[in-house]
C-alpha cells in the first residue's frame, strides 16, 4: 500500500509508475530540446550513404563493361552480306550496316558490288525506293536523295543534279578467297 501511495503523488488523480516525472521521476530527455548536433550528423552520413552509392555503381560498371561479351564500339574492317547467289543481277539491293555507314550491296549487272549510301552532294543517305512510295515507277531502279533530289544508277553514277561524283564504291573480298561469301570491307575502292 505504501508504494501506491508514492504512485499516486500528482494532482490530477490518474495512476502514474513510480520514476516517472508526474510521480517526481527525472524529466525524459526529449524534454530538454532537441539535439542541435543531429541535422548535421543526419547530413554527413546521409553525404557518405550517397558518396559509397556512386563509388559502388561505378565499380559494377567498370566490372560489366570488363566482362561484357559485347564490346561496345568496335569498329568492325568488314561486314558478311552473305552467300553472293542472294544477289542476282538486277535484283533488288540489300542495306547493311558497317560501322557509321550505310552500305548498299547489289548486282549492277556485271558484277556484285557495294556502296557507301552517303550521297556525294551534302552527304544524306540515298534510298532504294519502295513499290509503295508513289514515284516508284518514276524513280524505280536506281537510288535516290531526299535531301536536294539527286539520283544515281545501279553503277552509282549521278543520273540527276545536283550530285556530280558517283557513291563511294567500297572494296569486296575476292569471292574464291570467301567460298562465295560477299565480305564488304569498310574501305572506299580507289578509282582511275
Ligand atoms: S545531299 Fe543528296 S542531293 Fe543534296
Amino acid at each position: 500500500m505504501a508504494n501506491h501511495d508514492t504512485e499516486r503523488t500528482s494532482d490530477d488523480g490518474l495512476f502514474h509508475p513510480e520514476g516517472s516525472p508526474e510521480a517526481g521521476g527525472p524529466t525524459p530527455a526529449a524534454d530538454a530540446g532537441p539535439d542541435p548536433q543531429l541535422p548535421r550528423r543526419k547530413f554527413q552520413h546521409g553525404a557518405l550513404a550517397a558518396m559509397a552509392g556512386v563509388y559502388g555503381c561505378g565499380l559494377a560498371a567498370a566490372a560489366l563493361t570488363y566482362l561484357s561479351p559485347f564490346p561496345r564500339g568496335r569498329h568492325k574492317e568488314s561486314l558478311d552480306a552473305g552467300d553472293s547467289s542472294q544477289f542476282a543481277p538486277g535484283g533488288e539491293p540489300k542495306a547493311f550496316r558497317l560501322n557509321d555507314r550505310l552500305v548498299w550491296v547489289l548486282h549492277d549487272g556485271e558484277a556484285i558490288r557495294a556502296f557507301d549510301a552517303k550521297c556525294t552532294h551534302f552527304e544524306c543517305n540515298v534510298v532504294w525506293p519502295s513499290p509503295d512510295e508513289k514515284d516508284y515507277e518514276t524513280y524505280r531502279g536506281s537510288f535516290k536523295c531526299r535531301c536536294h533530289g539527286a539520283r544515281f544508277d545501279r553503277a552509282g553514277r549521278p543520273t540527276r543534279p545536283p550530285a556530280r561524283e558517283p557513291l563511294r564504291e567500297l572494296e569486296i573480298a575476292d569471292l574464291v578467297a570467301t567460298n562465295g561469301k560477299v565480305v564488304v570491307l569498310d574501305r572506299v575502292k580507289e578509282t582511275g
